[in-house]
C-alpha cells in the first residue's frame, strides 16, 4: 500500500478522479456527459464511496452508463479510482466533494441514480443532522436527480435504517419505497449484483444483517 502523500499524488495525476487541485473541480457541473464520459449515457452516483467498490462494481457490469463514487476523503477515493485506471473503465469517475455540496456539482436532474453505501451511522442525537439521509441531504438529492430515479441504501446499522425509513415514510413526495432488514434473505438480493463493500464485508463477517431500501421522489 502506497503512503498517504502518494496517493494523493497519484489521484491528482489520474484523470478520473475530479478533485479540488484541478481546474474542472470548478466547472464540471453540467459537463459530466460533455467533458468527463464523452457520451451521453445515464449517470449514477455511489456516495460516501470509500473504496468505491459500487462505483467500479457497476462500471464492470453496465458499460453503458456512467458512474460517480463521491467522498470526501481523497486517500479512501485513491483504492477505486486506482481499479479503474488500471482497468481502463472510462465510465467511471470519483469526485472528492462533501455531499452538502453535490448542488455546486450537478444541475438539477443530472444524475440517473443513486446509491448510498454504509454511511457513518451517527447515532449520537446531536449528529443527527450529519447523517447523508437526513432531510437537508434528500433535499440535495431530491434537486440533482431526474424523474424517476432510484435511490438505494446500503448499510448494516440497524438505528440509522430505521431513521432513513421512518423519515420516508412519513413525507409526502416519497414513492415506491420498498425495504428488507436482510437483503440476502429476500428477493432484493439480485439487484445488489452480489457487490460488497468494505464495511460490508467487514460487518457481515462481524454477524450483522444487511438492510437494504429503495425509492424514488414523486
Ligand atoms: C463507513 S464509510 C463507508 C465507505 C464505503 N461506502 C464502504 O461501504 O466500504 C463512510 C464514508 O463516507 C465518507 N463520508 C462521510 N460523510 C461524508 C460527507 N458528508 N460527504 C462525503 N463523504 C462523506 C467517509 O469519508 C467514509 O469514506
Amino acid at each position: 500500500m502506497r503512503d498517504k502523500t502518494s496517493r494523493f499524488a497519484d489521484i491528482e495525476a489520474w484523470p478520473n478522479v475530479i478533485e479540488p487541485s484541478k481546474p474542472i473541480y470548478e466547472h464540471v457541473k453540467g459537463q459530466w456527459h460533455q467533458e468527463i464520459f464523452k457520451n451521453d449515457n445515464p449517470i449514477t452516483l455511489e456516495l460516501a464511496c470509500g473504496r468505491g467498490e459500487y462505483t467500479v462494481g457497476l462500471s464492470r457490469l453496465f458499460p453503458n452508463q456512467n458512474h460517480i463514487g463521491i467522498d470526501i476523503k481523497g486517500d479512501r477515493i485513491w483504492k477505486g479510482s486506482g481499479i479503474a485506471m488500471e482497468e481502463g473503465l472510462s465510465n467511471a469517475a470519483f469526485l472528492r466533494a462533501h455531499l452538502l455540496e453535490l448542488n455546486n456539482f450537478f444541475e438539477k436532474g443530472e444524475v440517473a441514480d443513486i446509491w448510498i453505501t454504509f454511511p457513518d451511522p451517527r447515532p449520537r442525537d446531536r449528529d443527527i443532522k450529519r447523517r447523508v439521509t437526513h432531510e437537508r441531504f434528500l433535499e440535495i438529492y431530491k434537486n440533482i436527480v431526474a424523474k424517476d430515479a432510484t435511490i438505494r441504501l446500503k448499510t448494516d446499522n440497524t438505528g440509522l435504517f430505521e431513521y432513513t425509513l421512518e423519515l420516508l415514510q412519513s413525507r409526502e413526495d416519497v414513492k415506491d419505497l420498498i425495504f428488507t432488514f436482510d437483503l440476502y434473505h429476500s428477493e432484493y438480493r439480485e439487484e445488489c449484483h452480489e457487490i460488497r463493500t468494505r464495511y460490508e464485508q467487514k460487518f457481515s463477517s462481524e454477524g450483522h444483517d444487511i438492510k437494504y431500501l429503495k425509492f424514488r421522489f414523486k
